[in-house]
C-alpha cells in the first residue's frame, strides 16, 4: 500500500474541494492518503515515511500562494541511503485550481518545484483544474457545475495515473521561472493591499473573518476590526463574509462574494463575461471530455 501524503492550502474552499476528491480517487486505488492543510501550522509529519508528496494550492497570479512557498521551504531534506550516501528520491505530484484555463497558470508550480527537488522529491505528475473564480468576476453557477462536473470525473484518471507512475507534466510558458519572479509581486503587492481591508456597517459582528483567516491578520482592536500587514489575498474572509461587509482594498471592484452552488446548475443565469478566454475554456473542456471518453472506453 502506497502511502502519499498531500498538504494543500485553500482560500476560499475549491481546492480543498478537489483535494478530497483526490484523496478519495487515491484511497480507492489502494493508497493511504494523510490530508495536511497548510493553515493548520503544525506539520509534524516525517516525510522519509510516505512514498510520495502532493502540493495543492489556488494559483494567485500566476504564481503559488506566499504561504504555500514559505511552507515548501520549511520542510526536511529527504534522508540519504545508508549504503549508497545518495538522497533518497521520491515522487511528487502538483495540484493545482485557477479560475481561467490559460497555459501561462503552468508557471506557478516553477518555485516550488525547484526546491523539492533539492529536498529529494522529483515531479512526476502535475494536473490543472478549473474551478470558479473567487476574484475578478463571479462565474455562473453554471459555469461553476461545469468546472466541477469537469474535474470529478478527470481526478480519478488523474489519480490512477499517479499510482500507476504514468508521468503527467503541464507545459512550462517560455521564461516561465522569470515570468512567475516578475508576477510574484502579488505577495507584495497583497500585504500593502490587505492593510487597506475596511469592515461597512453592513457586519453583524460575527467574526467569521477573524477566526477564519488562515494568517491571523484580522484582529479587533477596541471593537474596531483591524487588518494587519500579513494579508495573502486569499479572499476568504470577503467571500465567506454572509453580509458581504468586508472591502477588499484595491480591488474591490473585482471582489466576489458568496459561495457558488456547484450541484444544480441555473440555466436562466445569465452570463454577463461570455467572450472572456472563450476559445481557452472551450479547448480545457474539450481536451478533458476527451480524456474522460477515452477512460470510458478502457475501462
Ligand atoms: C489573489 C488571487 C489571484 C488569482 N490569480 C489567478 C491567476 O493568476 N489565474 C487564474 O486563473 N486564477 C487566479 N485566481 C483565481 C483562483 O486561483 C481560483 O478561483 C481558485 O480556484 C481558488 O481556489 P481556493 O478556493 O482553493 O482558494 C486568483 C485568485 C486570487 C484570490
Amino acid at each position: 500500500m502506497k502511502r502519499v501524503l498531500i498538504c494543500y492550502f485553500s482560500g476560499t474552499g475549491n481546492t480543498k474541494k478537489v483535494v478530497n476528491r483526490a484523496s478519495e480517487c487515491l484511497q480507492q486505488e489502494g493508497c493511504d492518503v494523510t490530508l495536511y492543510n497548510i493553515d493548520d501550522d503544525n506539520f509534524d509529519h516525517d516525510l522519509n515515511s510516505f512514498d510520495m508528496l502532493g502540493v495543492a494550492y489556488p494559483v494567485h497570479a500566476f504564481n503559488a500562494p506566499s504561504n504555500v512557498i514559505k511552507f515548501i521551504k520549511s520542510l526536511n531534506k529527504l534522508k540519504k541511503d545508508e549504503k549508497t550516501k545518495k538522497r533518497v528520491k521520491k515522487p511528487l505530484f502538483i495540484i493545482k485550481t485557477s479560475g481561467e484555463p490559460l497555459a501561462l497558470n503552468n508557471i506557478s508550480s516553477v518555485k516550488i518545484k525547484s526546491i523539492l527537488k533539492k529536498k529529494g522529491f522529483i515531479l512526476n505528475n502535475e494536473y490543472h483544474y478549473c474551478m470558479p473564480y473567487n476574484i475578478i468576476f463571479r462565474h455562473t453557477d453554471n459555469m461553476a457545475y461545469k468546472m466541477w462536473n469537469t474535474a470529478d470525473k478527470v481526478i480519478p484518471i488523474d489519480c490512477r495515473e499517479i499510482v500507476e507512475g504514468k508521468k503527467s507534466k503541464l507545459k512550462y510558458f517560455p521564461f516561465g521561472r522569470f515570468l512567475a519572479w516578475i508576477f510574484r509581486v502579488e505577495h507584495w503587492g497583497g500585504r500593502v493591499n490587505g492593510k487597506r481591508y475596511k469592515v461597512n456597517d453592513k457586519c453583524i459582528n460575527c467574526q467569521a473573518c477573524v477566526k477564519r483567516c488562515p494568517t491571523h491578520n484580522i484582529t479587533i482592536e477596541n471593537g474596531e476590526f483591524k487588518f494587519g500587514k500579513n494579508c495573502l489575498m486569499c479572499m476568504r474572509c470577503s467571500f465567506h463574509c454572509p453580509k458581504n461587509a468586508i472591502k477588499i482594498g484595491w480591488f474591490e471592484k473585482w471582489k466576489v462574494n458568496g459561495a457558488y452552488n456547484f450541484n444544480n446548475p441555473n440555466e436562466t443565469e445569465e452570463e454577463k463575461h461570455k467572450k472572456y478566454c472563450k476559445k481557452s475554456y472551450n479547448k480545457y473542456f474539450a481536451r478533458n471530455q476527451k480524456k474522460i471518453e477515452e477512460f470510458e472506453k478502457i475501462s
